[in-house]
């Protein structure tokens, strides 16, 4: 029996070639059986002979079946036995796999170890962190420089592109941080990634080896605990205080680590900056211990109170700081493009692995990036979004001071698109989380973030990407929800 459906859009000789196909590795036509006759069969489904010989040339070219001269058309003799015993026994009578799916470690340590949600796609509810305010995003400015990119692209542009992405680009980077960041590199020393997680792997499989020990915030993000964890590493946490991440107790935790991961403009997720001696001290470690230095530069763009600060990259003065910065924040998160700078002796090595790898982002976007760059669009569109999130971010703290004095208390971060609200001592912050979520708001709780177990638990609000009525809004079913437990 071969069940045809007349008005699937599924042609009918892919039907009938399927059906057959089905039967012969389901045992129901067996190896070396004679197929009936193309005519017969037609008449019996009901269909063209044409049709059925359609699904025969396929059978045949796929070596289901073979054709024997002037004697009609036979299921295959050498394979199907042995291919069918294999699925059979690889197979519940339900058709799922009989054995338990043999994983990598790596990938059964990041299921084990990370835990919390990671909510980017779908519908947006309150408090989603790790967006920005692409509700104020000039789109037309966008659509405008899109058009033109698209109304004269040249053919060139069609084939592969420089690995380490477009030369005006890279420029165009190198240009506006130097004066917003401090980076201090050459356009050569860029890499253009689709993402900073991307950046992350990248710079994880040029300078880590397996089982080496890195020395990770806590709390810290897990995007790149992810990374580290892919890429094998030993994660040593090392505790994050009001000046940053705790170097000295690093040094005597992990004296020998190979890397240290830091968010250092804007600590993830507490946003404590890092003291300028901790910075020093890091890098001097870095410098003494043949270390490397992964700074996540990921939202300091987003910086509304006093004078942009420096990058770690623009202190480093031997060459031990990888730096990434992304433009999936500051421009809008579908864009996915995002750069790594370099030491100048790790770029050669990194470009081989990239010219192997995903050779390079899409040339396209980059275009259209750089003309948003170079034509001041960029840096208009960063200062009207510092604006926004301070806005944003004082209604938030407003509403959290009405609804929830001296049972939430909610930082003040002067930079970046979150803050956190801490819970009273002993409240189990994964329960709120979960509270909250059955209230519709969306609250990651701080110890989804940390190794070990926080001193006290918080909930990470994100507020860059939410509009002002509902942050108040949010804010009011957040509190009424946790009510029982604060
Ligand atoms: C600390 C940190 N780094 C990087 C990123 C992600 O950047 P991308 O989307 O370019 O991977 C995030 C996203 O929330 C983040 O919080």
């Amino acid at each position: 029996m071969i069940p045809l459906d007349h008005a699937s859009p599924e042609p009918l000789h892919r039907q009938v070639y399927r059906g057959m196909r089905e039967a012969i590795l389901g045992g129901r036509l067996s190896s070396g059986a004679q197929i009936p006759s193309s005519r017969w069969l037609a008449d019996y489904l009901g269909v063209s002979r044409t049709t059925v010989l359609g699904a025969f040339d396929q059978l045949v070219a796929e070596g289901f079946i073979v054709g024997v001269v002037g004697s009609g058309s036979y299921v295959a003799q050498p394979f199907p036995d042995r291919l069918l015993q294999v699925r059979r026994s690889a197979l519940t009578s339900d058709g799922r796999l009989a054995q338990p799916v043999r994983l990598a470690d790596r990938i059964v340590r990041l299921g084990e170890e990370l835990k919390g949600p990671r909510h980017l796609a779908g519908p947006i509810s309150v408090f989603r962190i790790g967006l920005p305010p692409v509700d104020a995003f000039p789109l037309s400015v966008w659509n405008r420089l899109a058009g033109a990119r698209h109304r004269k692209l040249e053919t060139n542009q069609l084939r592969h592109g420089p690995p380490r992405g477009s030369e005006a680009l890279r420029q165009a980077i190198v240009t506006h941080h130097a004066v917003a960041r401090g980076v201090r590199c050459s356009p050569d020393q860029v890499i253009v990634l689709s993402s900073a997680q991307e950046a992350m792997d990248l710079a994880c499989r040029v300078v880590l080896n397996p089982g080496e020990a890195v020395w990770f915030e806590e709390p810290g993000y897990s995007g790149a605990r992810a990374a580290l964890i892919a890429a094998g590493a030993h994660i040593v946490p090392v505790p994050v205080d009001g000046e940053g991440l705790v170097v000295e107790r690093g040094i005597a935790t992990a004296p020998d680590a190979r890397l240290v991961y830091v968010t250092p403009s804007h600590q993830f997720p507490t946003g404590v900056t890092m003291s300028l001696e901790r910075r020093l001290a890091l890098l001097d470690w870095a410098a003494r211990s043949d270390a490397w230095i992964l700074e996540d530069d990921y939202d300091s763009e987003y910086r509304y109170a006093g004078c942009p600060l420096t990058a770690l990259q623009g202190l480093d003065v031997g060459g031990r700081v990888l730096y990434i910065g992304t433009f999936n924040k500051t421009v809008f998160p579908a864009l996915r493009l995002a750069y790594l700078v370099l030491p100048e002796a790790l770029v050669d090595p990194a470009l081989a692995l990239r010219r192997r790898g995903a050779q390079h982002a899409p040339t396209i976007e980059q275009l259209i990036l750089t003309d948003f760059l170079e034509g001041g669009h960029y840096v208009r569109h960063i200062r009207a979004m510092r604006a926004l999130c301070r806005e944003r971010r004082d209604a938030l703290i407003s509403a959290m001071e009405r609804e929830a004095a001296g049972r939430l208390s909610v930082s003040r971060p002067d930079t970046g698109l979150h803050a956190v609200a801490w819970l009273p001592p002993g409240v189990d912050d994964q329960e709120a989380s979960r509270v909250a979520a059955e209230h519709g708001v969306e609250a990651v709780a701080l110890s989804c973030y940390c190794v070990t177990r926080p001193e006290r638990g918080g909930l990470v609000l994100g507020y860059g990407g939410i509009r002002t009525p509902e942050i108040i809004g949010g804010v009011q079913k957040l509190v009424a929800a946790l009510r029982p437990l604060i």
